[in-house]
């Protein structure tokens, strides 16, 4: 099946109706035809890579609270915004959202590009941010594609040839789909679509008000996006120290700014990768019985937890500090480092 030009235009045309009707009302959206704020869209699309929006609405509340514009974040301190997207995950996320937002605010005085180049020439935004900004912050058309979109063409079109290598193929689609006209409805539009009806598993194609242009629609439309095999996801091992002080507190330290959790603070981790951690000599540790488990994007994480004692305050690295069992909540700790602690917690049944 070929899409021609008029196709395209009933296409979006009925998307955008469907979309008038009833779209999700989300904190960040601007009234069907208006133009939402900057800060806002670039705020909410940072948190939406990768994560659900009933995920992202109360971090996006909790970011708008604190630092409401623009300037505001670019002068905050990098480790409040970490602390602050403890729990959101893909942490290198934040510290792109902080360089960007400094880029916009010192650099360019405060005015955010209006077109995707504009945004692409930012640090750490990639294509879909940037048309994503370009299209729905300020009425730029542009092709928005995320992994909504993806599927949503993948079935429009029947296309048989395999993700990940039919991506560019897939993007050529839905550029001959998008229109000119109110292009951040539409992107807006595609994923709510891919979210809601056309979802992966079980689509809604009797609900679907695009189903009559979908070569898929009905049985066959969840056989699409077709995928290559997925290499298994390698297994890597390490170890978590936990480390107590007398009077129960435990050692964290910053990790680098690059790398698996990148500038979170957690235990020390050792083993999978090619990074050592500092820990005082002469503590005796002692494995706690069992493992904690994660499963990261490019890797499943294995590690045993040890526990260690400490009489006196030892002399730390400068990257690491105590936190009492109280402070903790405040430390705002990835889940893995919840994990960790967890572990540590319920299998010695110590207190920490
Ligand atoms: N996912 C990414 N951006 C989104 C948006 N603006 N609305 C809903 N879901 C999204």
């Amino acid at each position: 099946m070929s899409t021609t030009k008029p196709a395209a235009a009933s296409f979006s045309a009925d998307l955008l109706a469907w979309y008038d009707a009833g779209h999700r009302d989300l904190p960040w959206r601007a009234a069907p035809g208006s133009r939402a704020d900057p800060y806002h869209v670039m705020l909410s699309e940072i948190m939406l890579q990768q994560t659900v929006v009933a995920t992202v609405i109360p971090y996006f509340h909790a970011f708008l609270a604190r630092w409401p514009d623009v300037q505001a974040l670019a002068a905050a301190g990098r480790e409040d915004i970490m602390r602050a997207w403890a729990g959101l995950g893909y942490y290198a996320r934040a510290r792109r959202l902080h360089e960007a937002a400094q880029k916009i605010a010192f650099d360019r005085g405060g005015v955010f590009p209006d077109d995707e180049a504009g945004w692409r020439a930012l640090p750490g935004i990639g294509p879909y941010t940037a048309a994503a900004m370009a299209a729905i912050g300020f009425a730029r058309r542009a092709v928005v594609v995320d992994g909504n979109v993806e599927r949503v063409v993948a079935r429009l079109f029947a296309v048989a040839e395999p993700l990940p290598a039919v991506k560019p193929h897939l993007r050529d689609l839905a550029a001959g789909l998008t229109p000119a006209a109110r292009p951040g409805d539409y992107a807006q539009a595609m994923m709510d679509l891919g979210a809601t009806i056309c979802t992966p598993r079980r689509p809604r194609c009797q609900l679907c008000p695009v189903a009559h242009h979908c070569a898929a629609a009905g049985a066959k439309a969840a056989d699409y996006p077709r995928r290559a095999p997925r290499a298994a996801r390698p297994e890597r091992r390490g170890e978590a120290y936990v480390l107590t002080r007398p009077d129960g507190a435990v050692l964290l330290e910053a990790r680098p700014q690059r790398g698996l959790l990148g500038g979170m603070t957690g235990f020390p981790l050792a083993g999978f990768d090619d990074t050592r951690p500092v820990l005082p000599q002469g503590v005796t540790w002692q494995a706690v019985p069992g493992e904690v488990r994660h499963v990261f994007t490019h890797f499943r994480l294995t590690l045993q937890v040890m526990r260690g004692s400490v009489a006196a305050p030892a002399a730390m690295a400068p990257h690491q500090t105590w936190a009492l069992p109280q402070a903790l909540g405040e430390a705002a700790l990835p889940s893995l480092m919840r994990k960790i602690l967890a572990h540590a917690i319920n299998q010695t049944g110590a207190r920490t």
